[in-house]
Protein backbone atom coordinates (compact mmCIF):
# COMPACT_ATOMS: atom_id res chain seq x y z
CA UNK A 1 0.00 0.00 0.00
CA UNK A 2 1.42 3.35 -1.54
CA UNK A 3 0.40 6.63 0.85
CA UNK A 4 1.71 10.02 -0.65
CA UNK A 5 0.72 13.07 1.46
CA UNK A 6 -1.03 15.43 -0.16
CA UNK A 7 -1.05 18.21 2.85
CA UNK A 8 -3.11 18.79 5.58
CA UNK A 9 -5.85 16.02 6.13
CA UNK A 10 -5.11 15.00 2.71
CA UNK A 11 -3.61 12.14 1.13
CA UNK A 12 -3.52 9.59 -1.93
CA UNK A 13 -3.54 5.31 -0.89
CA UNK A 14 -2.70 3.21 -3.70
CA UNK A 15 -3.18 0.04 -3.73
CA UNK A 16 -3.48 -3.12 -6.18
CA UNK A 17 -7.31 -2.54 -6.24
CA UNK A 18 -7.49 1.06 -6.82
CA UNK A 19 -6.91 4.07 -5.29
CA UNK A 20 -8.21 6.84 -3.00
CA UNK A 21 -8.75 10.17 -2.70
CA UNK A 22 -9.01 11.71 0.77
CA UNK A 23 -9.76 15.46 1.65
CA UNK A 24 -8.29 17.09 -1.07
CA UNK A 25 -7.66 21.03 0.39
CA UNK A 26 -5.72 23.80 -1.43
CA UNK A 27 -7.65 27.04 -1.41
CA UNK A 28 -7.93 29.24 1.66
CA UNK A 29 -10.91 27.88 4.43
CA UNK A 30 -12.96 30.44 6.64
CA UNK A 31 -12.89 33.62 5.32
CA UNK A 32 -9.43 33.30 3.80
CA UNK A 33 -7.80 32.79 7.21
CA UNK A 34 -6.54 29.19 7.40
CA UNK A 35 -4.19 28.32 4.40
CA UNK A 36 -2.55 24.36 4.11
CA UNK A 37 0.59 24.14 5.54
CA UNK A 38 3.03 23.39 4.10
CA UNK A 39 2.00 24.70 0.86
CA UNK A 40 0.25 22.15 -1.49
CA UNK A 41 -0.90 23.83 -4.28
CA UNK A 42 2.19 22.86 -6.23
CA UNK A 43 1.61 19.22 -6.56
CA UNK A 44 0.33 17.04 -9.87
CA UNK A 45 -3.33 17.22 -8.94
CA UNK A 46 -4.51 16.59 -12.38
CA UNK A 47 -3.00 12.83 -11.82
CA UNK A 48 -3.67 13.28 -7.90
CA UNK A 49 -7.46 13.73 -9.11
CA UNK A 50 -7.77 10.77 -11.68
CA UNK A 51 -8.60 8.91 -8.67
CA UNK A 52 -10.65 5.27 -8.45
CA UNK A 53 -12.62 6.66 -5.19
CA UNK A 54 -12.87 9.82 -3.21
CA UNK A 55 -13.54 9.87 0.51
CA UNK A 56 -14.90 13.28 1.76
CA UNK A 57 -14.27 12.91 5.56
CA UNK A 58 -17.11 16.02 6.91
CA UNK A 59 -18.07 19.44 5.17
CA UNK A 60 -15.52 21.47 7.28
CA UNK A 61 -14.18 24.03 4.44
CA UNK A 62 -10.37 22.41 5.31
CA UNK A 63 -11.68 18.95 3.96
CA UNK A 64 -14.38 19.56 1.35
CA UNK A 65 -12.72 22.01 -1.06
CA UNK A 66 -15.51 22.48 -3.93
CA UNK A 67 -13.18 24.47 -6.39
CA UNK A 68 -10.54 22.03 -5.56
CA UNK A 69 -13.19 18.82 -6.29
CA UNK A 70 -14.44 20.40 -9.04
CA UNK A 71 -11.64 21.22 -11.05
CA UNK A 72 -9.23 18.06 -10.69
CA UNK A 73 -11.09 15.62 -9.22
CA UNK A 74 -12.51 12.56 -11.44
CA UNK A 75 -15.89 13.04 -11.78
CA UNK A 76 -16.03 9.20 -12.59
CA UNK A 77 -14.78 8.72 -9.05
CA UNK A 78 -17.03 6.83 -6.41
CA UNK A 79 -17.58 8.45 -3.47
CA UNK A 80 -17.39 6.66 -0.45
CA UNK A 81 -20.09 8.46 1.36
CA UNK A 82 -20.52 8.35 5.70
CA UNK A 83 -23.50 7.44 7.14
CA UNK A 84 -24.84 11.13 8.30
CA UNK A 85 -28.64 12.04 9.40
CA UNK A 86 -28.86 14.89 7.04
CA UNK A 87 -27.87 14.74 2.99
CA UNK A 88 -25.81 17.90 2.72
CA UNK A 89 -22.43 15.99 1.85
CA UNK A 90 -23.83 14.04 -0.90
CA UNK A 91 -25.85 17.09 -2.34
CA UNK A 92 -22.88 19.41 -2.50
CA UNK A 93 -20.70 16.65 -4.20
CA UNK A 94 -23.39 15.87 -6.60
CA UNK A 95 -24.22 19.84 -7.53
CA UNK A 96 -20.07 19.45 -8.24
CA UNK A 97 -20.86 16.69 -10.59
CA UNK A 98 -20.04 13.38 -8.66
CA UNK A 99 -22.65 10.65 -9.53
CA UNK A 100 -21.35 7.24 -8.12
CA UNK A 101 -21.80 6.74 -4.42
CA UNK A 102 -21.19 4.03 -1.99
CA UNK A 103 -23.55 5.01 0.89
CA UNK A 104 -21.59 2.87 3.65
CA UNK A 105 -23.27 1.86 6.86
CA UNK A 106 -21.55 2.96 9.82
CA UNK A 107 -18.88 0.38 11.71
CA UNK A 108 -19.79 -1.53 8.80
CA UNK A 109 -16.66 -3.39 6.63
CA UNK A 110 -17.25 -3.28 2.85
CA UNK A 111 -15.45 -5.46 0.15
CA UNK A 112 -15.13 -3.32 -3.06
CA UNK A 113 -13.23 -5.03 -6.08
CA UNK A 114 -10.48 -6.49 -6.26
CA UNK A 115 -10.21 -7.07 -2.77
CA UNK A 116 -9.92 -3.75 -1.23
CA UNK A 117 -11.91 -3.31 2.36
CA UNK A 118 -13.37 0.01 3.75
CA UNK A 119 -15.26 0.92 6.81
CA UNK A 120 -16.16 4.35 7.55
CA UNK A 121 -17.23 5.06 11.40
CA UNK A 122 -19.50 8.34 11.71
CA UNK A 123 -20.08 10.65 14.24
CA UNK A 124 -23.30 12.70 14.49
CA UNK A 125 -23.45 14.29 17.37
CA UNK A 126 -24.33 18.04 17.25
CA UNK A 127 -20.70 18.64 17.79
CA UNK A 128 -19.42 16.84 15.27
CA UNK A 129 -18.10 18.52 12.88
CA UNK A 130 -20.77 20.46 11.05
CA UNK A 131 -23.25 17.87 12.36
CA UNK A 132 -20.90 14.84 11.58
CA UNK A 133 -17.64 13.73 11.39
CA UNK A 134 -15.52 10.47 10.57
CA UNK A 135 -12.80 8.27 10.26
CA UNK A 136 -11.76 5.84 7.16
CA UNK A 137 -10.37 2.40 8.04
CA UNK A 138 -8.68 1.04 4.46
CA UNK A 139 -7.19 -2.83 4.35
CA UNK A 140 -5.47 -4.24 1.31
CA UNK A 141 -3.86 -7.29 1.31
CA UNK A 142 -3.66 -7.70 5.23
CA UNK A 143 -2.07 -4.01 5.47
CA UNK A 144 -4.30 -1.97 7.12
CA UNK A 145 -4.96 1.70 7.88
CA UNK A 146 -7.19 3.70 9.70
CA UNK A 147 -7.41 7.36 8.38
CA UNK A 148 -8.85 8.75 12.07
CA UNK A 149 -8.71 12.44 10.84
CA UNK A 150 -9.59 15.25 13.04
CA UNK A 151 -12.96 12.71 14.72
CA UNK A 152 -12.95 11.78 17.98
CA UNK A 153 -14.28 8.66 18.51
CA UNK A 154 -15.31 7.78 22.13
CA UNK A 155 -13.43 4.42 21.49
CA UNK A 156 -11.45 2.66 19.06
CA UNK A 157 -11.79 -0.79 19.58
CA UNK A 158 -14.20 -1.01 16.62
CA UNK A 159 -11.47 -0.81 14.24
CA UNK A 160 -8.83 -2.75 16.75
CA UNK A 161 -10.89 -5.58 16.84
CA UNK A 162 -10.68 -5.47 12.63
CA UNK A 163 -6.90 -6.78 13.49
CA UNK A 164 -3.67 -4.86 13.60
CA UNK A 165 -3.71 -1.90 11.88
CA UNK A 166 -0.20 -0.92 10.57
CA UNK A 167 -0.59 2.95 9.83
CA UNK A 168 -2.71 5.15 11.87
CA UNK A 169 -3.57 8.86 10.85
CA UNK A 170 -4.64 11.61 13.86
CA UNK A 171 -4.76 15.22 14.55
CA UNK A 172 -2.88 16.61 17.14
CA UNK A 173 -2.66 19.83 16.95
CA UNK A 174 -5.76 22.49 17.38
CA UNK A 175 -8.83 23.46 15.07
CA UNK A 176 -10.99 26.21 17.30
CA UNK A 177 -10.58 29.68 18.49
CA UNK A 178 -10.11 29.37 21.88
CA UNK A 179 -8.52 30.72 23.76
CA UNK A 180 -7.06 33.39 21.38
CA UNK A 181 -10.18 34.94 20.30
CA UNK A 182 -11.34 35.63 23.88
CA UNK A 183 -10.87 39.20 25.31
CA UNK A 184 -8.78 37.93 28.27
CA UNK A 185 -5.23 39.47 30.09
CA UNK A 186 -2.66 38.33 27.90
CA UNK A 187 -1.18 36.16 30.83
CA UNK A 188 -4.33 33.80 30.91
CA UNK A 189 -4.58 33.37 27.24
CA UNK A 190 -1.27 32.05 27.09
CA UNK A 191 -2.24 29.49 30.49
CA UNK A 192 -5.13 28.59 28.90
CA UNK A 193 -3.78 28.06 25.59
CA UNK A 194 -1.09 25.73 27.29
CA UNK A 195 -3.42 23.80 28.98
CA UNK A 196 -4.93 23.70 25.79
CA UNK A 197 -2.16 22.20 23.59
CA UNK A 198 -1.40 20.08 26.86
CA UNK A 199 -4.76 18.07 26.31
CA UNK A 200 -4.47 18.44 22.36
CA UNK A 201 -1.03 16.13 22.90
CA UNK A 202 -2.51 14.02 26.21
CA UNK A 203 -5.46 13.24 24.01
CA UNK A 204 -3.95 11.90 21.28
CA UNK A 205 -1.39 9.66 23.23
CA UNK A 206 -4.01 8.08 24.29
CA UNK A 207 -5.51 7.20 20.73
CA UNK A 208 -2.15 6.20 19.89
CA UNK A 209 -2.26 3.86 22.75
CA UNK A 210 -5.29 2.54 21.90
CA UNK A 211 -4.88 1.44 18.80
CA UNK A 212 -0.97 0.39 19.35
CA UNK A 213 -0.34 0.73 15.96
CA UNK A 214 2.73 -0.12 13.76
CA UNK A 215 3.25 3.55 12.31
CA UNK A 216 1.96 7.06 13.46
CA UNK A 217 1.09 9.56 10.97
CA UNK A 218 0.28 13.38 12.68
CA UNK A 219 -2.05 14.75 10.09
CA UNK A 220 -4.82 17.14 10.08
CA UNK A 221 -3.56 20.47 11.05
CA UNK A 222 -2.47 22.50 11.76
CA UNK A 223 -2.87 24.99 8.70
CA UNK A 224 -1.09 28.56 8.84
CA UNK A 225 -2.38 31.87 8.78
CA UNK A 226 -1.46 34.08 6.08
CA UNK A 227 -3.30 37.39 6.74
CA UNK A 228 -1.41 40.00 8.87
CA UNK A 229 -4.26 40.04 11.27
CA UNK A 230 -4.02 36.63 11.77
CA UNK A 231 0.03 36.38 11.66
CA UNK A 232 0.34 35.66 15.43
CA UNK A 233 -1.66 32.60 15.57
CA UNK A 234 1.22 30.61 13.82
CA UNK A 235 3.59 28.65 15.87
CA UNK A 236 6.93 29.67 14.99
CA UNK A 237 8.48 29.72 17.83
CA UNK A 238 7.65 26.43 18.47
CA UNK A 239 8.76 24.43 15.48
CA UNK A 240 11.82 22.48 14.90
CA UNK A 241 15.39 23.77 15.97
CA UNK A 242 12.85 27.41 17.99
CA UNK A 243 13.40 28.59 21.34
CA UNK A 244 10.30 27.48 22.36
CA UNK A 245 9.55 29.41 25.84
CA UNK A 246 7.92 32.32 23.62
CA UNK A 247 4.71 30.63 22.44
CA UNK A 248 3.90 28.07 24.79
CA UNK A 249 0.11 29.06 24.79
CA UNK A 250 -0.09 28.88 20.99
CA UNK A 251 -2.59 25.32 20.00
CA UNK A 252 -1.03 25.41 16.44
CA UNK A 253 1.84 23.60 17.51
CA UNK A 254 3.41 21.70 13.77
CA UNK A 255 4.46 18.39 12.83
CA UNK A 256 8.03 18.87 14.14
CA UNK A 257 6.63 19.79 17.68
CA UNK A 258 4.57 16.45 17.92
CA UNK A 259 7.51 14.33 16.42
CA UNK A 260 9.28 15.97 19.65
CA UNK A 261 6.77 15.44 22.29
CA UNK A 262 6.10 12.18 21.28
CA UNK A 263 10.03 11.40 21.39
CA UNK A 264 9.28 12.65 25.11
CA UNK A 265 6.23 9.97 25.77
CA UNK A 266 8.62 7.53 24.54
CA UNK A 267 7.09 7.45 20.42
CA UNK A 268 9.76 6.09 17.91
CA UNK A 269 7.38 5.20 15.10
CA UNK A 270 6.18 8.21 13.98
CA UNK A 271 6.08 9.64 10.17
CA UNK A 272 5.94 13.30 9.11
CA UNK A 273 3.42 13.21 5.47
CA UNK A 274 4.19 16.28 4.10
CA UNK A 275 2.47 17.43 0.74
CA UNK A 276 4.67 14.64 -1.77
CA UNK A 277 6.11 12.41 0.86
CA UNK A 278 5.48 8.99 -0.45
CA UNK A 279 5.46 6.35 2.15
CA UNK A 280 5.40 2.65 0.99
CA UNK A 281 3.69 0.86 3.85
CA UNK A 282 3.74 -3.07 4.58
CA UNK A 283 2.95 -5.21 6.83
CA UNK A 284 6.84 -5.68 7.90
CA UNK A 285 7.79 -1.94 7.48
CA UNK A 286 7.14 1.76 6.07
CA UNK A 287 9.16 3.25 3.72
CA UNK A 288 8.67 7.01 3.52
CA UNK A 289 10.78 9.71 1.31
CA UNK A 290 9.88 12.84 1.94
CA UNK A 291 10.29 16.04 -0.90
CA UNK A 292 12.80 17.97 1.12
CA UNK A 293 16.16 16.80 1.93
CA UNK A 294 15.78 17.42 5.74
CA UNK A 295 12.59 17.79 7.14
CA UNK A 296 13.46 18.95 10.73
CA UNK A 297 15.56 21.75 8.82
CA UNK A 298 12.34 22.49 7.29
CA UNK A 299 9.94 22.78 9.88
CA UNK A 300 13.21 25.18 11.81
CA UNK A 301 13.01 27.49 8.56
CA UNK A 302 9.16 27.58 9.13
CA UNK A 303 9.05 31.76 9.31
CA UNK A 304 10.77 32.36 6.12
CA UNK A 305 8.81 30.02 4.37
CA UNK A 306 5.73 31.28 6.13
CA UNK A 307 6.63 34.89 4.57
CA UNK A 308 6.96 33.82 0.65
CA UNK A 309 3.61 31.83 1.11
CA UNK A 310 2.26 35.00 2.59
CA UNK A 311 3.45 36.80 -0.70
CA UNK A 312 2.41 34.67 -2.80
CA UNK A 313 -1.06 34.99 -1.42
CA UNK A 314 -1.11 38.31 -0.74
CA UNK A 315 -3.38 38.85 -4.06
CA UNK A 316 -5.94 36.03 -3.01
CA UNK A 317 -6.43 37.26 0.36
CA UNK A 318 -7.48 41.33 -0.87
CA UNK A 319 -9.12 39.81 -3.24
CA UNK A 320 -11.29 37.63 -0.89
CA UNK A 321 -11.79 40.64 1.43
CA UNK A 322 -13.70 43.08 -1.14
CA UNK A 323 -15.98 40.36 -2.23
CA UNK A 324 -17.37 40.12 1.12
CA UNK A 325 -19.22 43.61 1.60
CA UNK A 326 -22.87 43.69 0.65
CA UNK A 327 -24.27 47.07 1.94
CA UNK A 328 -27.45 46.38 0.38
CA UNK A 329 -27.92 43.30 3.28
CA UNK A 330 -29.79 45.27 6.42
CA UNK A 331 -28.30 42.88 9.23
CA UNK A 332 -30.94 42.97 11.72
CA UNK A 333 -33.91 42.38 9.33
CA UNK A 334 -32.35 39.48 7.48
CA UNK A 335 -31.29 37.88 10.89
CA UNK A 336 -34.85 38.23 12.39
CA UNK A 337 -35.75 36.87 9.42
CA UNK A 338 -33.49 33.72 9.03
CA UNK A 339 -32.95 33.37 12.76
CA UNK A 340 -36.26 34.04 14.70
CA UNK A 341 -37.71 30.88 13.29
CA UNK A 342 -35.38 28.44 14.12
CA UNK A 343 -35.67 30.13 17.96
CA UNK A 344 -39.34 29.45 17.94
CA UNK A 345 -38.81 25.92 17.16
CA UNK A 346 -35.82 25.26 19.31
CA UNK A 347 -36.14 23.88 22.82
CA UNK A 348 -33.08 21.95 23.66
CA UNK A 349 -31.16 24.49 22.28
CA UNK A 350 -32.53 27.72 23.36
CA UNK A 351 -32.74 26.34 26.81
CA UNK A 352 -29.38 25.64 26.94
CA UNK A 353 -27.77 29.03 26.21
CA UNK A 354 -30.21 30.72 28.74
CA UNK A 355 -29.58 34.28 28.37
CA UNK A 356 -29.00 36.77 25.18
CA UNK A 357 -26.26 36.68 22.91
CA UNK A 358 -24.82 39.99 21.74
CA UNK A 359 -23.49 40.31 18.15
CA UNK A 360 -21.29 43.61 17.68
CA UNK A 361 -21.14 44.34 14.29
CA UNK A 362 -17.93 46.69 13.44
CA UNK A 363 -19.07 49.45 10.39
CA UNK A 364 -16.50 49.60 7.51
CA UNK A 365 -15.02 52.79 8.78
CA UNK A 366 -13.47 50.32 11.96
CA UNK A 367 -15.28 52.57 14.10
CA UNK A 368 -19.36 52.72 14.42
CA UNK A 369 -20.98 49.74 16.25
CA UNK A 370 -24.19 47.96 15.24
CA UNK A 371 -25.23 46.11 18.06
CA UNK A 372 -27.43 43.06 17.60
CA UNK A 373 -28.82 40.43 20.46
CA UNK A 374 -30.17 37.27 19.42
CA UNK A 375 -32.11 36.79 22.61
CA UNK A 376 -32.62 33.11 23.38
CA UNK A 377 -35.30 33.06 26.19
CA UNK A 378 -37.33 35.37 24.63
CA UNK A 379 -36.89 34.22 21.11
CA UNK A 380 -36.32 37.45 19.44
CA UNK A 381 -33.32 39.04 17.23
CA UNK A 382 -33.18 42.68 18.36
CA UNK A 383 -31.31 45.60 18.97
CA UNK A 384 -28.70 45.56 22.22
CA UNK A 385 -31.43 47.02 25.34
CA UNK A 386 -28.05 47.89 27.34
CA UNK A 387 -28.47 44.15 28.91
CA UNK A 388 -26.08 42.04 30.41
CA UNK A 389 -25.77 39.10 27.92
CA UNK A 390 -24.08 35.04 28.32
CA UNK A 391 -21.80 35.94 25.18
CA UNK A 392 -20.33 39.18 23.33
CA UNK A 393 -18.71 38.66 20.01
CA UNK A 394 -17.40 41.63 18.35
CA UNK A 395 -16.97 41.07 14.14
CA UNK A 396 -16.67 43.25 10.84
CA UNK A 397 -20.01 43.61 9.79
CA UNK A 398 -19.11 42.68 6.01
CA UNK A 399 -18.20 39.01 7.18
CA UNK A 400 -22.04 38.81 8.12
CA UNK A 401 -23.35 40.60 5.27
CA UNK A 402 -21.57 37.62 3.41
CA UNK A 403 -22.93 35.14 5.92
CA UNK A 404 -26.53 36.67 5.25
CA UNK A 405 -26.00 36.99 1.49
CA UNK A 406 -24.71 33.49 0.61
CA UNK A 407 -27.67 31.96 3.11
CA UNK A 408 -24.97 30.07 5.06
CA UNK A 409 -26.62 27.83 7.16
CA UNK A 410 -23.13 26.93 9.84
CA UNK A 411 -21.27 29.70 10.87
CA UNK A 412 -19.11 27.73 13.01
CA UNK A 413 -17.77 26.37 9.31
CA UNK A 414 -17.29 30.12 8.31
CA UNK A 415 -16.90 33.06 10.49
CA UNK A 416 -16.20 31.19 14.13
CA UNK A 417 -13.32 29.17 12.20
CA UNK A 418 -12.12 32.24 10.49
CA UNK A 419 -10.82 33.72 14.10
CA UNK A 420 -11.92 36.80 12.36
CA UNK A 421 -13.94 37.94 15.68
CA UNK A 422 -13.09 38.41 19.36
CA UNK A 423 -15.42 37.21 21.85
CA UNK A 424 -16.23 37.75 25.84
CA UNK A 425 -18.43 35.54 28.15
CA UNK A 426 -19.91 35.46 31.65
CA UNK A 427 -19.47 32.14 32.83
CA UNK A 428 -18.70 28.88 31.63
CA UNK A 429 -18.38 27.57 27.89
CA UNK A 430 -21.86 27.11 26.45
CA UNK A 431 -21.64 24.50 23.99
CA UNK A 432 -25.15 25.36 22.71
CA UNK A 433 -24.61 28.52 21.40
CA UNK A 434 -22.10 26.97 18.90
CA UNK A 435 -24.78 24.23 18.39
CA UNK A 436 -27.42 26.66 17.67
CA UNK A 437 -24.87 29.17 15.01
CA UNK A 438 -24.43 25.97 13.03
CA UNK A 439 -27.42 24.87 13.03
CA UNK A 440 -29.05 27.79 10.70
CA UNK A 441 -31.76 25.86 8.85
CA UNK A 442 -34.45 23.31 9.24
CA UNK A 443 -33.16 20.44 8.96
CA UNK A 444 -29.98 20.98 11.10
CA UNK A 445 -31.74 22.41 13.62
CA UNK A 446 -34.61 19.31 13.56
CA UNK A 447 -31.60 17.09 13.84
CA UNK A 448 -29.69 18.52 16.89
CA UNK A 449 -32.95 19.41 18.64
CA UNK A 450 -33.54 15.36 18.43
CA UNK A 451 -30.51 14.64 19.22
CA UNK A 452 -30.54 16.38 22.72
CA UNK A 453 -34.08 15.26 23.29
CA UNK A 454 -32.63 11.66 23.05
CA UNK A 455 -29.40 12.11 25.12
CA UNK A 456 -31.29 13.84 27.82
CA UNK A 457 -33.49 10.99 28.12
CA UNK A 458 -30.97 8.44 27.96
CA UNK A 459 -29.48 8.25 31.44
CA UNK A 460 -26.67 6.31 31.94
CA UNK A 461 -27.32 3.51 34.72
CA UNK A 462 -23.57 2.36 34.69
CA UNK A 463 -20.79 3.18 37.70
CA UNK A 464 -17.48 2.74 38.55
CA UNK A 465 -14.94 3.37 40.22
CA UNK A 466 -12.18 5.28 40.19
CA UNK A 467 -9.96 5.38 42.85
CA UNK A 468 -11.82 7.40 45.99
CA UNK A 469 -14.87 7.96 43.75
CA UNK A 470 -17.98 5.84 42.32
CA UNK A 471 -19.00 8.21 39.21
CA UNK A 472 -21.32 7.38 35.95
CA UNK A 473 -19.15 5.55 33.60
CA UNK A 474 -20.49 7.42 30.42
CA UNK A 475 -19.09 11.27 30.41
CA UNK A 476 -21.68 14.00 30.41
CA UNK A 477 -20.25 15.97 27.73
CA UNK A 478 -20.45 13.14 24.79
CA UNK A 479 -20.59 9.93 26.60
CA UNK A 480 -16.44 8.98 26.69
CA UNK A 481 -15.70 5.83 28.45
CA UNK A 482 -14.14 6.97 31.93
CA UNK A 483 -12.73 4.24 32.74
CA UNK A 484 -10.26 4.99 29.33
CA UNK A 485 -10.42 8.76 29.44
CA UNK A 486 -11.24 9.78 32.59
CA UNK A 487 -8.31 10.97 35.00
CA UNK A 488 -9.16 12.19 39.15
CA UNK A 489 -6.87 14.70 40.57
CA UNK A 490 -7.72 16.63 43.61
CA UNK A 491 -11.11 15.18 43.78
CA UNK A 492 -11.21 17.01 40.12
CA UNK A 493 -12.67 14.48 37.26
CA UNK A 494 -11.00 15.75 33.76
CA UNK A 495 -12.39 13.83 30.76
CA UNK A 496 -9.14 13.78 28.12
CA UNK A 497 -11.63 12.83 25.18
CA UNK A 498 -12.25 17.19 24.83
CA UNK A 499 -10.46 18.26 28.28
CA UNK A 500 -13.95 18.81 29.96
CA UNK A 501 -13.51 18.95 34.41
CA UNK A 502 -15.86 18.13 36.81
CA UNK A 503 -16.00 18.70 40.45
CA UNK A 504 -16.65 15.04 41.86
CA UNK A 505 -17.73 16.64 45.81
CA UNK A 506 -21.01 18.38 43.82
CA UNK A 507 -20.93 16.64 40.61
CA UNK A 508 -20.60 20.08 39.42
CA UNK A 509 -19.23 20.34 35.55
CA UNK A 510 -16.34 23.01 35.72
CA UNK A 511 -16.26 23.04 31.93
CA UNK A 512 -19.96 23.72 30.26
CA UNK A 513 -22.87 24.49 31.72
CA UNK A 514 -26.05 21.81 31.57
CA UNK A 515 -24.00 18.76 32.51
CA UNK A 516 -23.54 17.77 35.68
CA UNK A 517 -21.87 14.12 36.89
CA UNK A 518 -23.21 11.77 38.92
CA UNK A 519 -20.52 10.98 41.53
CA UNK A 520 -20.08 9.79 45.31
CA UNK A 521 -16.98 9.06 47.22
CA UNK A 522 -16.26 5.41 47.46
CA UNK A 523 -17.79 3.23 50.11
CA UNK A 524 -20.83 5.67 50.61
CA UNK A 525 -24.60 4.56 49.47
CA UNK A 526 -26.17 5.49 46.77
CA UNK A 527 -29.11 8.44 47.18
CA UNK A 528 -31.39 8.92 45.20
S1 LIG B 1 -16.84 13.23 26.00
FE1 LIG B 1 -16.24 15.27 25.75
S2 LIG B 1 -15.16 15.72 27.54
FE2 LIG B 1 -15.87 13.71 27.85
Amino acid sequence: MRITGTGHASMRIDTGAGSILTDPWVNPAYFASWFPFPDNSHLDWESLGDTDYLYVSHLHRDHFDAAHLSRFVNKRATVLLPEYPTSELEDELRELGFTRFLKTVSGEVHELDGGLKIMIQALTSPTDGPIGDSSLWVEYEGVRLLNQNDARPTDLTPFAELGHVHAHMLQFSGAIWYPMVYELPENAKTAFGKQKRERQFDRTWRYINDLNASWVFPIAGPPCFLDDELWQFNDIAGSAGQDHSGDEGNIFPDQSVFMREYAKVGGTNGVVLLPGTVADLSADGCAASHPVADVDAFFANKEPYLREYQARQRPVIEAAKLSWRHPEVDVLKEMKRRIEPLLDESIYLAKGVGGPVRLDLVGYDGESIESIVVDFPEKQVRPYADERVRYRFRTDRSLVEHLLHIEEVDWVNSLFLSCRFSAARIGQYNEFVYAFFKCLSEERLQYAEGWYDEHERHTEAEDITVGDWVLQRRCPHLKADLTRFGIIDDDTLTCQLHGWRFDLATGKCLTGVGHSIRSRPAGEPETS
